[in-house]
């Protein structure tokens, strides 16, 4: 990347700690955040639960520090991402105060300068305090979602939340374009848990030396204005994070390559690719209903159909009878695909997605047009800038239904709004791209820069 060896001279190998939450939309761009930081010349300590541990042998410049967490997986299975963060707190305390201290009475060289962790793992504040260690934490969501959340407690005040059935059109006048509906405590089925959980998330940033975002300001302008002019602490927009070198697959599934052979036997922009990421399940009726939608929309498909993804069947019984034949050489199926590669595919002519972050970036630094069906928490507010804001998406919420779906894809993939939409998201492509570059006159480049200095700093 432009002006490294200007950044990384100062920094001589010093080391950092991560610590992110084991789920793979917070464990990605963790991973990714501390190659980036090692390419910047610091030395990476990257702290992990034996649970859902991330693959050391892809990061073989990191040093991996495994806690012991006795976390069984009939504890784990099922968890909400809240329960299981409220887990982890409870059993990683004491291992995390164990490790803190042997880097603390280790030689000078080895200690570490600051430590990176995801704000829901809040036993880190204080542990870090006691040690002296700035703690920064990585906010995995979009600036837009995390801006929600911070102003929760103005939400309850106005009566927006918790939500009414009657209000979900009306729009959100002190936080644009979103409406009712697109607030994230949609669908929540413990709004008391959840919101003690977003207020200790906000409260573990506003307590830390300073806030990363995988996302970038050309692209989250307002929210981030916003953002800077309310939040105590400074904030770090350096995304995309994957811009600034290929990133190594972090999957915790194994990515089925047959899927870029399959896609490269396909015409340009021809097939849109549908995938509802690590987490988010599918009913099977939504199941049946996407079949036949995908089926009668007469486009070409790669489908992502998670392992247990399908609440309590597996995906042969959930499909149509004779499905995979009444698409044949249209049609593929596969239990997890190496989406980056495939958004880059030029075979790609659209993403249906659930608008997670990490799959929204993906798919906006590849210049690919968008579907968005929100399933839950911050899910909703990317849908909503997506489609109202950027532009670069066409909303699919309550309509999952298969004559709905088929008119909807072919809209993106046929019609003449599709070819607009695809030059507004190509526009942002290019964007994206500049703002990791020194030469573009790029804010990540600059937001960057500017936790570089802050760590030099704090050397
Ligand atoms: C979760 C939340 O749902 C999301 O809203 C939040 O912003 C981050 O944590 P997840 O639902 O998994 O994440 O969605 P997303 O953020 O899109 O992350 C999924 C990741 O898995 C992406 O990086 C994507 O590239 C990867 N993926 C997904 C694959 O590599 N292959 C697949 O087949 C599907």
């Amino acid at each position: 990347m432009e002006g490294e060896g200007e950044l990384g001279s100062s920094i001589n190998g010093g080391r950092l700690l991560f610590f992110s939450l084991p789920l793979q939309g917070h464990m990605t761009p963790m991973l990714h955040l501390a190659a980036i930081l090692h390419s910047k010349g610091f030395s990476i300590s990257f702290i992990h639960t034996k649970f859902n541990a991330p693959n050391s042998s892809k990061y073989p410049q990191f040093t991996f520090h495994p806690l012991s967490d006795h976390l069984s997986e009939s504890e784990t299975a099922g968890l909400s991402v809240f329960d299981l963060a409220y887990l982890i707190n409870d059993k990683c305390s004491e291992p995390f105060r164990d490790l803190l201290t042997e880097f603390f009475t280790d030689s000078s060289e080895n200690r570490p300068y600051a430590l990176f962790s995801d704000p829901a793992l809040t036993f880190t504040r204080d542990i870090a305090k006691s040690f002296a260690l700035p703690r920064f934490v990585l906010r995995t969501s979009g600036i837009g979602a995390f801006l929600v959340y911070s102003s929760f407690p103005l939400l309850q005040e106005k009566h927006y939340l918790p939500i009414q059935a009657s209000q979900l059109e009306q729009s959100v006048g002190d936080l644009p374009p979103l409406r009712v509906k697109d607030l994230p405590a949609i669908g929540v089925p413990d709004m008391e848990t959840f919101t003690k959980y977003i207020s200790e998330l906000v409260e573990e940033a506003k307590t830390s030396s300073g806030v990363i975002f995988n996302s970038f300001e050309e692209l989250e302008d307002s929210a981030m204005a916003v953002l800077r002019q309310t939040f105590p602490v400074p904030i770090y927009p350096i995304g995309p994070f994957h811009l600034y070198s290929p990133p190594n697959s972090s999957s915790y599934l194994t990515p089925d390559r047959t899927s870029i052979s399959w896609l490269d036997k396909q015409a340009p922009k021809s097939v849109i690719f549908v995938s509802f990421g690590s987490v988010a399940s599918l009913k099977q009726r939504e199941c049946l209903e996407i079949a036949w939608g995908l089926a009668n929309s007469g486009c070409h498909f790669l489908w992502v159909i998670r392992p247990g993804s399908i609440s309590g069947m597996n995906r042969q019984d959930a499909l149509p009878e004779q499905f995979m034949d009444m698409v044949e050489g249209r049609g593929y199926i596969v239990e997890w695909a190496p989406q980056h590669d495939v958004l880059a595919h030029p075979a790609i002519g659209a993403f249906w997605t659930h608008c997670g972050w990490n799959s929204t970036l993906e798919s906006i630094c590849e210049g690919v047009p968008m579907i968005c069906t929100p399933r839950f928490a911050d899910q909703m507010v990317n849908c909503r800038y997506a489609t109202n804001a950027w532009t670069i998406g066409v909303e699919l919420r309550d309509g999952l239904e298969r004559d709905n779906i088929a008119k909807v894809v072919r809209r993106l993939m046929v019609e003449e709004e599709g070819l607009e939409i695809r030059q507004r998201a190509l526009d942002l492509k290019m964007k994206a791209k500049l703002t990791v570059t020194q030469n573009g006159g790029g804010a990540s480049f600059e937001s960057l820069k500017s936790l570089m200095s802050c760590l030099s700093s704090s050397s």
